[in-house]
C-alpha cells in the first residue's frame, strides 16, 4: 500500500479514537446532576435507580444517546440530556465506568433457580445462558457493549426484563436479543434471576 495512504489511515484512526474517548476527570463534574439519583460515584441507594458505577463505557454512552433521542423512555430523566453534548456524555460515561460498583445480596430462597437460569439458560425453550454475553461473573463485555450486570439492584433488573418482555423497552437492536430472551422468562424466573444478579460478583 502507498505510504501516504497508510499514514492518512493512521491519522484518521487516531483522530477517530480521540473523538470517541471520554475524559473521566472532566466527566466527574458534569455528572454532578446525575448523582442525585444514581449516587455521586454511580452507586445509587434507591433500588429503582440503576447503579452506573463500573458499567461499560460503550453501553453507558449508548443508553444516554437512546434516552436523549427517545428510543428508551426514562420518565425521571425527561429533558435532562437535552443540553448535554456528545462529548459531555462520553466524559460522563468514562467517569461512571471508572468507579467501582458495589454488590448486594441474593435472596437465599430463590438463588438456586436464579443461578440455574443465569448459567444454564432454558435449553428446552432454546433460551441461551446469560453468561454467554454477560460473562460468568456478570461483568459483561465492555468492548461489545454487553452490559455489566453483577451487583445491580434486583428491582431495577426485574423491571428491565419485564419491560423487554412486554415491549416497553425496545432499544436492544434489530436482532431483539433481550426481547427474545425475556419472552421465555416467567415472573418467577425474573424474580429469581434478578435476585441472583444482585449478589453476583
Ligand atoms: C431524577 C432521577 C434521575 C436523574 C437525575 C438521572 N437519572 Fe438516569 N435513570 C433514572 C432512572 C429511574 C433510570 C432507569 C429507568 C428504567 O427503569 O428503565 C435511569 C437510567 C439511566 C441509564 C441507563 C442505565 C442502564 O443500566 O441501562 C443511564 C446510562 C443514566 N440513567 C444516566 C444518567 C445520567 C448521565 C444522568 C445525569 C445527566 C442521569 N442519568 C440522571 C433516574 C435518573
Ligand atoms: C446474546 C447476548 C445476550 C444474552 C444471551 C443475554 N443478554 Fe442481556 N443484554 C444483551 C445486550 C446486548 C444488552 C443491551 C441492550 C441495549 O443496548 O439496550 C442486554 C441488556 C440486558 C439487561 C439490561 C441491563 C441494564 O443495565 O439496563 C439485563 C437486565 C439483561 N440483559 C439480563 C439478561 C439475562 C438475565 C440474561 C439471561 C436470562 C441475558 N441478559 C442474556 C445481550 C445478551
Amino acid at each position: 500500500m502507498n505510504k501516504v495512504i497508510v499514514s492518512l489511515l493512521l491519522t484518521l484512526g487516531i483522530t477517530g479514537m480521540a473523538h470517541a474517548a471520554g475524559d473521566a476527570k472532566a466527566g466527574q463534574a458534569k455528572a454532578a446532576v446525575c448523582g442525585a439519583c444514581h449516587g455521586p460515584d454511580g452507586n445509587s441507594a434507591a433500588p429503582n435507580f440503576p447503579k452506573l458505577a463500573g458499567q461499560g463505557e460503550r453501553y453507558l454512552l449508548k443508553q444516554m444517546k437512546d434516552i436523549k433521542a427517545g428510543n428508551r423512555t426514562v420518565l425521571e430523566m425527561t429533558g435532562l440530556l437535552n443540553n448535554v453534548s456528545d462529548q459531555d456524555m462520553a466524559d460522563i460515561a468514562a467517569y461512571f465506568s471508572s468507579q467501582k460498583g458495589s454488590v448486594g445480596a441474593a435472596d437465599p430462597k430463590v438463588v438456586a433457580r436464579g443461578e440455574a437460569l443465569f448459567r444454564g439458560g432454558k435449553l428446552e425453550q432454546g433460551m441461551p445462558a446469560c453468561t454467554g454475553c454477560h460473562a460468568p461473573d456478570g461483568s459483561g463485555n465492555a468492548a461489545a457493549g454487553f452490559p455489566h450486570l453483577g451487583g445491580q439492584h434486583s428491582q431495577y433488573v426485574a423491571k428491565q426484563l419485564t419491560d423487554f418482555r412486554e415491549g416497553n423497552r425496545t432499544n436492544d437492536g434489530d436482532s431483539m436479543i433481550m426481547r427474545g430472551i425475556a419472552a421465555k422468562l416467567s415472573n418467577k424466573d425474573i424474580e429469581a434471576v434478578s435476585s441472583y444478579i444482585q449478589g453476583l460478583h
